[in-house]
């Protein structure tokens, strides 16, 4: 490995390591994903062709259409309330919003008692939802933080959100689980080291994987974020949590960096790449359930949008539009595709969770979600 090219981000985390030891990998992430000034997500719009990666909104606009559809539902089965807070996570450049807000004109009453609330921590997409929303007719407001949106009866929705929040990550050695760290190698480039054997991360680890050989791997992230909004909606309102994970909780580790549409080495360019991690779906659950929601799902993201009527919304597409019909079975195709176990359709999933005085959410059946397996996701 070759020391990463001088930029602040680096500079700053290597006088960090430098000066206070081995940074937590959780921490790592945090800072080249959000450090105010440097980080990723501080200093570009990564999304799109030109950018690092593309989401299911920027692929099509039924995705949001459909899902504008499933809060309006939503909305109708928590008895109608005016106003309820239509919540965001993570809005990106605000495309799936504007095409929920877009087909929700199709319940007046909805749009008419919607207050859209954008949770969002990159100023660069923060002013790019600014421009989405001129001129959107329903309030719009900005926060940071779940915290900060007003009590009362809320809908949320949150695409390509969680993969994004940092994960800590635990290896086995002889001497027993260890954090990972990033340290400085002797070129000035960032290592990957073990933290002294804690036992506090042993108590964490589920039961059968505690004979693990040594170099097995533990991935996790902290549960408040999930925790908040499974309080909140449980006081009132439901949640759709749409992302790329596994069901199955196994051992070993997922995180990963994309630049310009590749994969790259998590450690080579601190801040100028997209880092994220499989969400655990099983964790996910378990957490929102402990903390007074009901839990839907979750279902691979194609049995979600079919039942949500997005082949239908494609064929109405393709009637007003003869002359896209190809882009648009394109763009079907790819948010459906199951052909693979990485394909968008089997790969992303989506969990609801509820009040649980509202019953089935659309297109969540209610199922048991699978718990620890032995082997990696
Ligand atoms: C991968 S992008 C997804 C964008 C959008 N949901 C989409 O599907 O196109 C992640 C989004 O989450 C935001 N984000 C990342 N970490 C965040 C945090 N801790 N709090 C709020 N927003 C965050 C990013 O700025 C960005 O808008």
């Amino acid at each position: 490995m070759t020391a990463p090219p001088p930029s602040p981000l680096a500079d700053l985390l290597r006088r960090t390591i430098a000066e206070a030891g081995p940074l937590p990998l959780t921490d790592w992430m945090a800072l080249c994903l959000g450090h105010p000034e440097h980080g990723y997500y501080a200093t570009r719009d990564p999304l799109g062709r030109a950018g690092d990666f593309v989401t299911a909104p920027e692929i099509s606009q039924m995705f949001g259409e459909v899902l504008g559809v499933w809060a309006a539902a939503v909305w109708q089965q928590m008895g109608a309330p005016s106003p309820v807070r239509l919540v965001e996570f993570g809005p990106g450049r605000g495309t799936m919003m504007a095409d929920m807000l877009r087909a929700a004109r199709v319940l007046p009453g909805f749009r008419d008692a919607l207050h859209v609330h954008l949770v969002e921590t990159s100023p660069v997409l923060a002013a790019r939802q600014r421009e989405t929303f001129a001129g959107a007719g329903v309030p719009v407001a900005w926060h940071r933080d779940l915290a900060e949106v007003p009590d009362g009866p809320a809908i949320v929705v949150a695409n390509e959100f969680f993969d994004a929040l940092p994960v800590h990550q635990a290896e086995k050695s002889r001497d027993g689980w260890c954090e990972r760290r990033i340290g400085l190698g002797p070129d000035g480039s960032f290592v990957l080291t073990l933290g002294p054997a804690d036992p506090d991360i042993a108590e964490r680890v589920p039961d059968f994987w505690r004979v693990a050989p040594s170099g097995t791997v533990f991935e996790w992230r902290d549960a408040g974020p999930v925790a908040a909004l499974a309080q909140r909606v449980a006081r009132g309102g439901g949640a759709l949590v749409i992302d790329y994970g596994h069901v199955d909780q196994g051992p070993g580790e997922t995180l990963q960096a994309v630049r310009g549409h590749a994969f790259t080495d998590p450690l080579a360019s601190p801040g100028e790449a997209d880092l994220t991690a499989h969400v655990d779906f099983f964790a996910l659950a378990t957490t929102a359930r402990a903390a007074g929601a009901a839990v839907h799902g979750p279902v691979g993201q194609a049995s979600l949008l079919k039942s949500l009527g997005i082949e239908a919304r494609a064929a109405a597409l393709k009637a007003k539009n003869p002359e896209r019909a190809a882009e648009i079975d394109a763009a079907l195709a790819r948010l459906l595709d199951t052909t693979t176990k990485t394909g968008m359709g089997a790969l992303f999933k989506a969990l609801g969770l509820a009040d649980p005085a509202l019953g089935p959410l659309p297109g969540l059946p209610a199922g048991p979600t699978t718990g620890p397996t032995e082997t990696a996701p």
